[in-house]
């Protein structure tokens, strides 16, 4: 996303704050005594001001407003009357409005500035849906640290992130955006992004405040279209959606959470008092602030909740949405509602104390413009040491699907052909939700091939889209021009073996970026048929925001590699793993499905009343494709081999411990994510046939072996029932151990009642 437009005016002085410039804070108390003095000062103009969040006025992540909203926007912010920005970029822009703030208005409260550092700030990381293909959590935590020391200096306090919207539906664009279908894993995830960006010091100048969103459910859109109505039960609510959200506050202390566009069973989530009142900040605890998404507020109108922009107010304040995000209905509606004893003004002040108080645990009253130090911005953004955990997490980010014959790792002298627009594209790595990654900054695979001296032809084949599209931009033409095939199977049937590079643009996922349909955008599929008819040995790696449907490439490809969009290291992490330097580990956290009408398709399904084959149709099935994935959550293969054996199950007071052993039966060094599935056989509310409940990545020398232990307790064992009731119930589990979903080492034990 690119700035239009700068602000005017220049840099001013830092001028000391008034009675909120004390010394920082040493603890909550000491902050929650200096916010109510703070509060106690302000006029009901100010609180309301407190409560606004605009867009700069040149990037927009949503709807821009018109230009008239435009020119008042921009008084309103030279007034210093709005507590909070987002989507300026730059320590100048930032001071500039910093200034108004503190110049200009009389209680001189500083503003937060938020942005979406998603996958990176400057240094560009894999997008998040391919960092959780990684599995590992201390180099996720890495990922969100590197993100937050690169924002942070350029003058941002703030990230709009992780999305932690668990999604089983690969058809909706921001599956890229968050951590797959799975719970457990999502919500590992969630506490280690959380963790990565916060650091254990809000207040220090290289962390900045995470935002757990969207709150809640908006990865199941119905049809995977963008924005589309979300209707689930109560308890699919309680046990996918909310676990990850309940953690990154108790485990990780999100200081910040984003509400949704979506309806849930027919309220909108920035109206939703069930969710933002009873459980967010009721039955949790959350005393952080919370976001609305972008004109979330007034969109309530559209979706026929709210009468007009006043009665979106109130009821959004009344249902606990603290800051209105670009809708202005909180500025133009809240005092009227206050006044007219439609809003308690105890509401606004709660709403304005939790958002003073991160401000306060940010250190922005002892010194706004901490973050604001240019000599800092120039020793942080794209470090050579960035770079290097860019291309760690992506070189973990990389899943093998298949190696047939072993094809891969590529072996010295072999002559390659490397096809594909994507091949050559250094842009398209880099991802949507790029932050400030700038465009064709990525190494490609051919910079990496030429640097890894690979003998390699490099041919296009046919170019993935024309036309120029933008971040809010709609175009992406994906080309039916074919006059670049024969080049390419020229070039497949003189090489000793082929690298097709296929996908999506950076583009066709994201926001707004649904599709109806998982195939090869444009002639892409074409030419992979045509370049694996000249040559069989073919290795296909696909670029991609999603899962795609890869059944031909399977029935037909001897190596298939899943690379996701891999951020500024991409072509120097699939070189090394294409070549061997790194084994890949990955395992995927959505499941690849045969067909595009198996979607919604996941691992953790309930079994129905009619799981089991039997000779006529009155079974659970389709009548023209498997019920299976072509890949299941949680596979990914090796060039080595592992093998699980000893499983034992030893039952505790309130579980049972689990252990395995592991070996790498092969004759390279690996990693290997081992899992640990259960399956609860009866239970008051119907339970998936499999819940990932543990993993642990490990690394093998051939021929070494390891053990592997776990112990499940209510915490795995337990299920929230409709009604948000937490219950462990005694009976039989199961328990599954391998290196996917479809593990086959089995055993089980019986919960005793308590
Ligand atoms: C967007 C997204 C949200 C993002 C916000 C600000 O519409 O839904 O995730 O953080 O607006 O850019």
């Amino acid at each position: 996303m690119k700035k239009i437009a700068k602000w005017a005016g220049s840099a001013a002085c830092a001028v000391l704050l008034m009675a909120s410039g004390s010394a920082m804070a040493e603890d909550d108390a000491s902050i929650d005594q200096q916010v109510d003095a703070l509060l106690a000062q302000m006029t009901l103009d100010e609180k309301v001001g407190q409560l606004t969040q605009f867009s700069d006025i040149g990037d927009v992540t949503g709807p821009a407003p018109d230009d008239a909203l435009q020119a008042r926007k921009v008084e309103l912010i030279r007034s210093g009357a709005v507590g909070s920005m987002l989507n300026v970029i730059g320590l100048n822009e930032i001071r500039t409005i910093q200034d108004y703030a503190v110049e200009n208005s009389r209680l001189k409260i500083p503003v937060i500035f938020g942005y979406d550092v998603v996958h990176g700030y400057r240094t560009s990381f894999p997008i998040p849906l391919a960092e959780s293909a990684s599995w590992d959590l201390d180099m996720i935590e890495a990922s969100a640290r590197v993100a937050a020391v690169e924002a942070s200096a350029q003058g941002l306090n703030w990230t709009f992130a992780p999305m932690i919207d668990i999604t089983r539906d690969a058809r909706w664009g921001r599956v890229m955006e968050g951590a797959g279908e799975d719970t457990y894993l999502g919500t590992e995830i969630a506490v280690a992004r959380v963790r990565g960006f916060q650091g254990t010091d809000l207040s220090a100048p290289d962390t900045i405040a995470a935002t757990a969103k969207h709150f809640a459910a908006y990865g199941f859109a119905e049809a995977g279209r963008e924005y589309n109505t979300v209707d689930i039960g109560t308890a699919t609510l309680f046990n996918v959606v909310l676990p990850p959200f309940k953690a990154a506050i108790e485990r990780a202390n999100v200081r910040t959470v984003m509400n949704a566009f979506n309806v849930l069973n027919g309220i909108p989530a920035t109206g939703n008092a069930f969710l933002q009142r009873d459980i967010l900040k009721g039955d949790w605890g959350f005393d952080g602030f919370v976001v609305s998404d972008w004109a979330s507020g007034l969109e309530m109108v559209n979706h026929g909740f709210a009468e007009d922009g006043r009665d979106a107010a109130r009821l959004a304040m009344l249902a606990g949405s603290d800051m209105d995000m670009e809708s202005y209905v909180y500025f133009d509606h809240i005092a009227d509602l206050v006044e007219n004893g439609e809003v308690p003004e105890a509401l606004v002040d709660d709403a304005v104390r939790r958002i003073l108080r991160v401000k306060f645990e940010l250190g922005l009253f002892e010194d706004p413009y901490r973050y604001l130090d240019a000599e800092r911005e120039a020793a942080s953004l794209l470090t050579p040491e960035h770079l290097d955990t860019s291309r760690r997490m992506a070189e973990r980010s990389i899943v093998l699907l298949k190696n047939e014959g072993d094809l891969l790792p590529l072996q010295p002298g072999e002559t390659i052909a490397l096809i594909g627009d994507l091949a050559a594209d250094k842009d398209s790595p880099i991802g949507n939700w790029r932050g400030m990654g700038e465009a064709n900054s990525a190494v490609s695979v051919v910079e990496g091939f030429e640097e890894a001296g690979l003998d390699f032809t490099y041919e296009q084949g046919a170019a993935l889209q024309i036309g120029e599209a933008g971040f809010a931009q709609q175009v992406i033409v994906n080309t039916e021009d074919r006059s670049g095939f024969e080049a390419a199977v020229a070039a497949a049937s003189a090489a000793n073996k082929v690298v097709i590079v296929l996908g999506e643009d950076a583009l066709q996922s994201g926001e707004g970026r649904s599709r109806t349909r998982l195939d090869f955008p444009g002639v892409q599929q074409e030419l992979l048929e045509a370049v694996h008819a000249a040559n069989p040995d073919t290795i296909l790696v696909v670029m991609s925001g999603r899962p795609l449907v890869l059944t031909w490439a399977d029935e037909n490809v001897p190596s298939i590699v899943q690379a996701w969009h891999l951020g500024s290291e991409s072509g120097h992490a699939l070189t090394n793993v294409l070549t061997g330097a790194y084994n890949p580990s990955g395992k995927l956290p959505m499941s690849f499905p045969r067909a595009l009408g198996q979607v919604p398709i996941y691992y953790n399904q309930l079994n129905t009343g009619r799981p089991n084959q039997i000779p006529d149709v009155f079974w659970s099935h389709y009548i023209d494709e498997s019920n299976a994935p072509l890949y299941p959550f949680g596979y990914g293969l090796s060039y080595t081999d592992f093998a699980y054996s000893g499983l034992t199950v030893t039952p505790t007071a309130d579980g049972a411990e689990i252990s395995f052993t592991v070996a790498n039966t092969g004759e390279l060094a690996g990693e290997e994510v081992a899992q640990l599935y259960i399956r609860d056989l009866a239970a008051s509310v119907a339970r998936p046939i499999r819940e990932l409940k543990g993993f642990k990545k490990i690394s093998l020398a051939p021929g070494e072996s390891g053990e592997v232990r776990f112990t499940l307790g209510p915490d795995e064992l337990g299920f929230y029932n409709g009604h948000g009731k937490f219950l462990v119930e005694p009976g039989r589990f199961d328990v599954f151990v391998g290196g996917s979903s479809a593990a086959e080492l089995t055993a089980s034990f019986d919960l005793q009642p308590e």
